[in-house]
């Protein structure tokens, strides 16, 4: 796919999550010589023989053909690996702390590691240390201010300055698509105030920008606000098309129609305007929460964002108040079909997905679930392990008095919807993702509810 010949950087990636993996993966396949570091030593042993612990399209393969290559390897000896390489993307998890703030725990913790590492190299490894600086790469999504932070708390752990350089590197994949997204960026934004750091990164990008891949120099402050601007803006871009739906409902206007009216307009653009359940994820979330608490410490105002924060969870709501309008708010001791757990498509993650406001809305109201998903369901089982998981869309449906489809799998717009009805005990659907037809719907006698699809008063 790449021509990997030119790339020559020894990396270490320290984390092995999604972001850590295809990040690995892919920084391998430009031609890079990168090890994978990650405390977890039963996910290190599984990944040692090829087995991947996230569903994620591409990835098995590209982990594989670069082990094959002898450009990837993993260890959970993540000292030595910080020791043995010369660049160390950090690539742990950021997860939303309590007060909505950007848990860095993770973060700090590798730090710690590097700074005990730069202190005491093994003999064998001193003359790597003198021969250049530590590159150190953020690569996890992290607040404004980090990149310094890190560099003072290297500091404070008496690391000289002269013995690493900082860099923000951000990653812009999207769950699903990632080893695309990371193979084939809109933009690659290197964050540093070193010239030494910046030639290093873009000789690990050499092969993206070799096919014309942009790639960005700025500060590293900058950086870092990119990545957050960037995803609280897609989740604005999703609050308001969400909020448009909502406004078609009530004047019998068709979303699917306006968005594509809206997206011929290049700087609107056809891209994030399917109206949802509410936008769910790891990401839009936990980062536009996170940016919205740096404004508030800043003292300035990010009125746009707080206000998308509380669209969405007024969203997640709507797929069951959908739901009790057509069943004239009677859903107690009722079974209801949930097509769809994962927070979007082609992931298995339900990390804030809205399925789950769905499926606790419907047990809060004494409903019954049954629920199916193609990839999720080992996962929700956590969440919910007291409903019902079923190992089909029609076995979901089979004998449920309506169904709600919660995330867009390709096979539930294949749904016969004949079937559907026979399986049903009263034909009701509330299609969150405006999946079917709303035409073929009405034709085969439903009683549904669309995200805006033109039916007047339909909530
Ligand atoms: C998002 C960004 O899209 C990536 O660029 C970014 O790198 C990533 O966060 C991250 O920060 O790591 P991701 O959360 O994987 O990626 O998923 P998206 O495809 O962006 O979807 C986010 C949510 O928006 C999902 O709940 C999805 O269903 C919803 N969505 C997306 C819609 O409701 N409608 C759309 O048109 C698009």
């Amino acid at each position: 796919m790449f021509n990997p010949v030119s790339a020559y950087q020894n990396i270490a990636v320290i984390g092995t999550g999604y972001v850590g993996l295809v990040t690995g993966a892919g920084l391998a396949e430009y031609g890079n010589t990168v090890i994978c570091a990650d405390i977890d030593d039963a996910k290190i042993q599984n990944l040692q023989i090829g087995i991947i612990p996230i569903y994620e399209p591409g990835l098995q393969e590209l982990v594989i053909k670069n082990m094959e290559h002898r450009r990837l390897s993993f260890t959970s000896n993540v000292a030595d690996a910080i020791q043995t390489n010369d660049v160390i993307f950090i690539a742990v998890g950021t997860p939303m702390g309590d007060d909505g703030n950007a848990d860095m725990r993770a973060v700090n913790s590798v730090l710690q590691t590097i700074a005990q590492c730069i202190h005491s190299p093994k003999p064998e490894n001193q003359h790597i240390l003198n021969k250049r600086k530590k590159i150190i790469v953020i690569k996890s999504t992290v607040p404004v201010g980090t990149g310094q932070w890190a560099r003072k708390q290297l500091e404070a752990m008496g690391i000289s300055p002269d013995l690493f350089y900082m860099v923000s590197n951000p990653e812009f994949l999207k769950e699903g698509s990632a080893v695309h997204d990371f193979l084939y960026p809109d933009r690659i934004v290197i964050g540093t105030n070193h010239y030494y750091p910046y030639i290093t990164m873009l000789d690990i990008y050499k092969a993206a920008s070799e096919k014309n891949i942009f790639i960005l120099e700025t500060s590293i402050e900058t950086a870092e606000t990119i990545k957050y601007a960037s995803n609280a803006f897609l989740a604005v871009k999703l609050s308001y098309i969400n909020e448009l739906a909502n406004l078609c409902d009530k004047t019998g206007a068709d979303i699917a129609i306006v968005a594509w009216g809206m997206g011929l307009d290049q700087r609107i653009s056809q891209q994030f305007l399917q109206p949802g359940p509410g936008f769910g994820g790891s990401c839009f979330p936990k980062d536009s929460l996170a940016l919205l608490r740096i404004a508030q410490k800043l003292g300035t105002d990010l009125h746009v964002v707080e206000a998308s924060l509380i669209a969405n969870e007024k969203q997640k709501r709507k797929p069951v108040e959908k739901l009790l309008h057509l069943m004239d708010n009677n859903i107690a001791g009722k079974t209801i079909a949930v097509l769809g757990l994962a927070f979007k498509a082609n992931t298995d993650d339900i990390r804030y997905s809205p399925a789950s406001t769905t499926v606790q809305m419907l047990l809060e109201n004494g409903a019954f679930v049954q629920a199916y998903d193609p990839a999720a369901i080992q996962n929700m089982k956590k969440l919910f392990p007291n409903i019902t998981y079923s190992s089909s869309a029609y076995e979901a449906l089979n004998k449920a008095d309506a169904a709600i489809i919660v995330t867009e799998w390709a096979e539930f717009s294949q749904l016969d919807l004949e079937r559907v009805k026979n399986l049903l005990k009263t034909p009701i659907i509330v299609d969150t993702r405006n999946m079917l037809d709303p035409y073929a719907l009405k034709q085969a006698g439903f009683a549904f509810s669309t995200m805006g699809r033109g039916h007047k008063n339909s909530l």
